[in-house]
C-alpha cells in the first residue's frame, strides 16, 4: 500500500493531500487566494508566495488531521517543481524537502501539467492508452499519452491558452477575475448563436485564439452599451469549447485510442463538459472528466501523478517556471 502527501504551489492555491495508491483521496485540502488577487485583476506572483508561505504549514496539518494518516506512515512525499511561479513553487518544494528530510522518506516531484491529467486517475479505473485535452490558464494541448511515463505531445496553442483566452474575453466583459468560470456562469443566459465568432484556421492539432480574442474585441467596440454580455459569453464560449472538441475527437479517431480525458481548469466548464458527455454517450469512445475540484489546481493530482510517474529527487533539486523540454 502507498499513502504519499502531495503539495501544489504552483499558483494561488496552496493545496495539501493524502491519496492511497494513487486514486484514493484520503483528504484534499486547499486554501485558495482568489479573494486577495481580485482586486489586481490576475495574480501577483510575489503576493502570492508570501501568502503560501503563511498557509502551507496549516494546509498540510489539515490534510493529515483528516486523512487520519500520521506522518511516519506516509510512503513519499510529493509536491509540484515546475512549471509555475518562482517564487510559489519553491515554498511548496522547501516544505516537501523539510518534511522528506525531517521523516526520512523519499521525496517525489512531478510536472504540474502532468499532475492536471492524473487528476483522472482519481476514483477511477483508467489506464493508458488515452488522448488528453488539457486545457488550463497557461497551456492548451492534445496529448496523447502512450504509457504512464511515454507521451507525445500532437498539438498546442499557438499564441494564448484556452485558459488565458478566457480570461481576457472576461476581463473585456467586465466579468472580473477569475474569468473563466465567470465566463461559465453567464454564458448559460446567453444565445451562442447571437454572434458568429471565427474558430482559427490552425492546421493539425494546433489552436490559435488570438484572432477569436480580436474578433470579440471588435464587436464589442462596436455595440452600443449596455452590452448582451450573456450572448458574448455565450457565443466566444462556443467557439473555443467547438474547436476543443473537433480537434481532440479527431486527434482519438485518427490515433484509434478509444479513450478521452480532460484535464485542467478549463475542463471544469460546463458546455465543454456537456459536449464530452454527449460524445461518450454515443459509445464508441469514453470519456473521463475529473470532479470539478480536481480540475483547477489542487494536490490530489499532484500525490496521484507521484504514484504514477514521480520521479525521486534529491534534496539538492530545485524548481523550473517554464515547461521542462524533457517533461510534458
Ligand atoms: O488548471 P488551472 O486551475 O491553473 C493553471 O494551471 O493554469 O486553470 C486555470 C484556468 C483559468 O484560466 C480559469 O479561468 C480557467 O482555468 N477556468 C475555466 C473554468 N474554471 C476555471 N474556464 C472556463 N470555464 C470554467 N468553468
Ligand atoms: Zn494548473
Amino acid at each position: 500500500m502507498s499513502i504519499i502527501l502531495g503539495l501544489e504551489t504552483s499558483c494561488d492555491e496552496t493545496a495539501a493531500a493524502v491519496v492511497k495508491d494513487g486514486r484514493i483521496v484520503l483528504a484534499s485540502e486547499l486554501n485558495s487566494q482568489t479573494g486577495i488577487h481580485k482586486k489586481f485583476g490576475g495574480v501577483v506572483p510575489e503576493v502570492a508566495a508570501r501568502y503560501h508561505l503563511e498557509a502551507v504549514n496549516e494546509v498540510i496539518q489539515q490534510a493529515l488531521d483528516k486523512s487520519g494518516i500520521a506522518p511516519h506512515e506516509l510512503t513519499a512525499i510529493a509536491c509540484t517543481q515546475g512549471p509555475g511561479l518562482i517564487g510559489t513553487l519553491l515554498v511548496g518544494l522547501s516544505a516537501a524537502k523539510a518534511m522528506s528530510w525531517v521523516l526520512q522518506k523519499p521525496l517525489l516531484t512531478v510536472d504540474h501539467l502532468y499532475a492536471h491529467i492524473c487528476a483522472n486517475y482519481i476514483n477511477t479505473e483508467l489506464e493508458p492508452p488515452f488522448i488528453c485535452l488539457l486545457v488550463s490558464g497557461g497551456h492548451s494541448q492534445v496529448i496523447h499519452v502512450k504509457a504512464h511515463k511515454d507521451w507525445e505531445i500532437l498539438g498546442q496553442t499557438l499564441d494564448d491558452a484556452a485558459g488565458e483566452a478566457y480570461d481576457k474575453v472576461a476581463r473585456l466583459l467586465g466579468l472580473g477575475y477569475p474569468g473563466g468560470p465567470m465566463i461559465d456562469k453567464v454564458a448559460r443566459e446567453g444565445d451562442s448563436r447571437a454572434f458568429k465568432f471565427p474558430e482559427g484556421t490552425v492546421k493539425g492539432y494546433d489552436f490559435s485564439f488570438s484572432g477569436l480574442k480580436t474578433a470579440v474585441l471588435r464587436t464589442v467596440e462596436k455595440l452600443e452599451k449596455p452590452l448582451p454580455v450573456s450572448d458574448l459569453a455565450a457565443s466566444f464560449q462556443d467557439a473555443v469549447n467547438r474547436v476543443l472538441f473537433r480537434k481532440t475527437h479527431q486527434a482519438a479517431m485518427a490515433l484509434n485510442v478509444d479513450k478521452i480525458v480532460l484535464a485542467g481548469g478549463v475542463a471544469a466548464n460546463k458546455d465543454l463538459r456537456r459536449r464530452f458527455s454527449e460524445l461518450d454517450s454515443a459509445g464508441a469512445i469514453k470519456v473521463f472528466m475529473p470532479d470539478l475540484q480536481y480540475c483547477t489546481d489542487n494536490a490530489a493530482m499532484v500525490a496521484s501523478c507521484a504514484y504514477f510517474a514521480g520521479v525521486e529527487t534529491g534534496l539538492d533539486c530545485t524548481a523550473y517556471s517554464r515547461q521542462a523540454a524533457a517533461s510534458i
